[in-house]
């Protein structure tokens, strides 16, 4: 069996990381697959609307790096193993297309960092969530110090990081580094309502949107309205906008067809 199974339905890719027998732990091969499929999608953002990203099993989303492939591996030669989660989780980040990171179980070190690197997450009732690498004598460096603070705020991330705590899926509500949590049996039409929603807009103006966000989050607020009137711009001459003017006037569903 393939350690990651990419399904792409009416537009929309479902990866599932599966490596259930090791709570989906982020190996290099992974890591590697990981950043092929985001490679893949990030080309081929014209015909594809969402990226929804799970795991095997019921008892992780991921557990993060396989600490078992670490172990095999010498400190000086673990540069590139480091490297690979790094570069996957980062392209993961960089992807134009809305991502969901639907959580069926706890996520931690690279595996939380992996959800984090997503738009959207969902996360099962009763998981766990942590960085806790501190605790393994390392820290994380797949993007959570930096991805963590500007989602839940520095004082809350210090938390979280410097102590390497876990915290439950109630908590990870409260504090809104997930956006929904969800019973076990609602999960994958937790997902499918979201995905419906992302496809019910323009998806140039998704894009559009996500990276204004991104690129002018923590800039000064005059280059943020800027960046907001570039990305903005990408809008204006789209058939899209016109469709959504005419549905508007028409009083009904608008199609859009990302042109
Ligand atoms: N890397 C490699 N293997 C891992 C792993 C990881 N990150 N996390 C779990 N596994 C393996 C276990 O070693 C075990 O293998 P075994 O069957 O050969 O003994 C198997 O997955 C099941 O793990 P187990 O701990 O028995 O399952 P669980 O459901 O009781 O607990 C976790 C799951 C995820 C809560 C627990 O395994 C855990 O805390 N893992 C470490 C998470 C972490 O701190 N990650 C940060 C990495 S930087």
């Amino acid at each position: 069996m393939s350690e990651i199974l990419v399904e792409e339905k009416q537009g929309v890719v479902w990866v599932t990381i599966n490596r259930p027998e090791v709570r989906n732990a982020l190996s290099r091969p992974l890591n590697l697959k990981l950043q092929e499929v985001a490679a893949k999608y990030d080309e081929q953002y014209e015909s594809v609307r969402a990226l929804v990203i799970t795991g095997a099993g019921d008892k992780a989303f991921s557990a993060g790096a396989d600490l078992k492939e670490r172990k095999s591996v010498a400190a000086e030669e673990s540069l590139p193993y480091v490297t690979a989660i790094r570069t996957a989780i980062r392209a993961w980040g960089d992807l134009k297309l809305p991502t969901i990171a639907l959580m069926n179980g706890s996520a931690y070190g690279g595996g939380l960092e992996l959800a984090m690197a997503c738009d959207f997450r969902i996360l099962v009732e009763g998981a766990e969530v942590g960085l806790t690498e501190v605790r393994l004598g390392i820290m994380p460096g797949a993007g959570g110090t930096q991805r963590l603070p500007r989602l839940i705020g520095e004082a809350r991330a210090k938390e979280l990081i410097m102590l390497g705590r876990r915290i439950s899926a109630a908590r990870a509500y409260e504090i809104g580094l997930v956006h929904q949590v969800v019973p076990r049996d609602q999960l994958r039409a937790a997902g499918e309502a979201l995905v419906a929603e992302i496809v019910a807009a323009a998806p140039i103006s998704v894009m559009a949107s996500k990276s204004a966000i991104e690129r002018g989050y923590a800039r000064p607020m005059a280059e943020g309205l800027e960046i907001e009137g570039q990305c903005y711009e990408r809008t204006l001459y789209t058939q899209d906008r016109d469709e959504g003017l005419a549905a508007f006037a028409a009083g009904r569903a608008p199609k859009y067809q990302g042109r």
